[in-house]
């Protein structure tokens, strides 16, 4: 079972362009992985306990609970309905399913001996849910993150040994180079270990919104432990070991970069310490940034999801913040390169050559696509060299921008090919020769669009279904998602006789905007 996981979202406020940026990824993920003929599993949820919640609540008049309910029913689920994320489960930690097990698996800890008590003080950022060390505090007290003053605490607390786990984290490391990626996060990773673990708190009990510590209910479980735990309590963990044998451990946890320690440190460490088998992968993606800031509630330009779906549509939208930001490094948005990116791009290179390669199916061949009487072993040789790439890239190394670029190296490559062969020109030769050279390059172009359409399917599922739909491919080939990333590269899939439609553009021109 092929696992990926975003991680689990706080529901104090709406979310942004950021949390969507994990979220599409993940979902672009899976599909590929689906399309590979691959089972599949992709978990997203909401992270609901801990003060940050308890205080967004108390400021808007209500309980932590009704305010998690309202903001997930509300804002988090029809996002991601809207933006056509294909989750399989969604999981909040305010659910019994999630917090009776995260008791036993704490109890289980306590019982052998990992978790003891003992005192704490030191600054706490309620933003980032963690406790810091004096040294990285911005000058005034600032949390380096959040640029908000910290606030002291001081607390009796369970701990857990974190400390003893140094050593066999970095020789886990060490053995799996590719557990913690890209290499630039690794590298952190393995320097902050090096210097030493200290101890974790694992309790709070000046306030109780929280799953209560099963031995000790003056105290409630940390945040992040009580977090961390969804991705195992989410398939069966203590409840279903069957399902959990077969679908733990996760693939990827996809996460952004500030949470990076807790997935690749944290979590790691407290497994270990209950005995259970280790994430495949910690993928740290970058931050979409606003103003060379990491974009946030309170700097978010005023620009939500849903605003540029309303301009750009759904499908662009996924597909841009792909394409445009290198998958682990930071980027910005920018409307004016999302509006460059969509015309070039999608409506010229793209949307055009399906227009175009279906109008003129239309126009010589009365809509029946005809048979190639060549195979034009250039074409098909790019396509199949564009279909491994693109495997590589998206499916293993999580290189969008890669993927993304050979597929669309491969559109225009086949636009390359109709100016190249001028078709218009050709179909004035009605002499055989002539018919049979405009039906080759015909053929091909449609052949190269059948191929595309299950290319993207994984990035714009509408866009490629209408191609699909267009290409009259579903008699022949059956549905669209049933096509294998395997199968793709195969050349001369789309028989000779498939109905050829013009169908709506795929991509209409853009309302100017303001
Ligand atoms: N609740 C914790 C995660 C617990 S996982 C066991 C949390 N939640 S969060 O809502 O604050 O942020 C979650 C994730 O959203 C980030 O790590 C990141 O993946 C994504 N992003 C939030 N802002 C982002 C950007 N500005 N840019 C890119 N991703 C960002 O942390």
């Amino acid at each position: 079972m092929f696992y990926v996981s975003t991680p689990i979202y706080y529901v104090n406020d709406a979310p942004h362009l950021g949390h969507a940026y994990t979220t599409v990824a993940g979902d672009v993920l899976t599909r590929w992985h689906r399309q590979r003929g691959e089972q599949v599993w992709f978990l997203t949820g909401t992270d609901e306990h801990g003060q940050k919640i308890m205080r967004t609540a108390e400021a808007n008049g209500v309980t932590p609970q009704e305010w998690a309910d309202k903001l997930v029913e509300e804002a988090w689920k029809p996002l991601w309905r809207h933006l056509e994320i294909a989750n399989d489960d969604f999981i909040r930690t305010t659910e019994k399913r999630h917090t009776e097990r995260v008791q036993e698996f704490v109890q289980d800890l306590y019982d052998k001996g990992e978790i003891y008590k003992g005192g704490y003080e030191g600054p706490y950022c309620v933003g980032c849910e963690e406790f810091k060390t004096p040294g990285e505090l911005l000058e005034g007290d600032l949390c380096p993150i959040h640029k908000r003053p910290v606030e002291w605490l001081r607390e009796d607390n369970y701990f857990f040994k974190l400390s003893e786990y140094g050593e066999r984290l970095l020789d886990f490391y060490e053995a799996n180079p590719g557990f913690i990626q890209p290499a630039s996060a690794r590298n952190e990773v393995v320097q902050f270990v090096r210097q030493g673990l200290q101890d974790l708190s694992i309790s709070r009990s000046t306030f109780d919104w929280g799953i209560p510590i099963p031995w000790d209910d003056k105290h409630v479980i940390y945040v992040w432990v009580d977090a961390l735990l969804n991705y195992a309590t989410a398939v069966g963990y203590g409840s279903d070991p069957a399902r959990f044998e077969q679908i733990w451990p996760a693939n990827v946890h996809l996460v952004g970069k500030d949470i990076l320690r807790f997935h690749a440190v944290i979590w790691p460490a407290m497994l270990m310490a209950n005995g259970l088998p280790v994430p495949g992968k910690v993928f740290a993606n970058g931050w979409l940034m606003v103003g060379g800031e990491k974009m946030s509630k309170s700097n978010l330009t005023g620009i939500s999801p849903q605003q540029l779906t309303a301009h750009f549509g759904v499908d662009a939208y996924r597909y841009y913040f792909l394409r445009a930001i290198p998958f682990g490094q930071d980027g910005s948005f920018s409307w004016e390169d999302f509006a460059a990116r969509y015309t070039s791009e999608l409506a010229n290179d793209f949307g055009n050559l399906a227009s175009r390669v279906a109008a003129m199916v239309g126009k010589y061949f009365d809509g029946e696509l005809p048979a190639a009487a060549v195979r034009e072993e250039a074409v098909a040789a790019a396509l199949a060299e564009a279909v491994a790439k693109a495997d590589k890239a998206i499916g293993d190394d999580l290189d969008f921008v890669g993927g993304l670029g050979a597929i669309f190296d491969f559109v225009r490559l086949v636009n390359g090919y109709l100016s190249e062969q001028e078709p218009w020109k050709v179909a004035k030769d009605t002499s055989d020769e002539g018919r049979a050279k405009l039906a080759t390059i015909l053929y091909t172009a449609a052949e190269s669009l059948r191929a595309v359409a299950v290319l993207l399917n994984p990035v714009m599922p509408a866009t490629a279904e209408k191609l699909w739909a267009s290409l009259g491919a579903e008699e022949h080939l059956g549905a669209l998602a049933e096509q294998r990333v395997s199968e793709a590269g195969q050349w001369g899939r789309l028989p000779a006789g498939s109905r050829i439609v013009k169908g709506e553009i795929l991509f209409p021109r853009l309302e100017s905007a303001e």
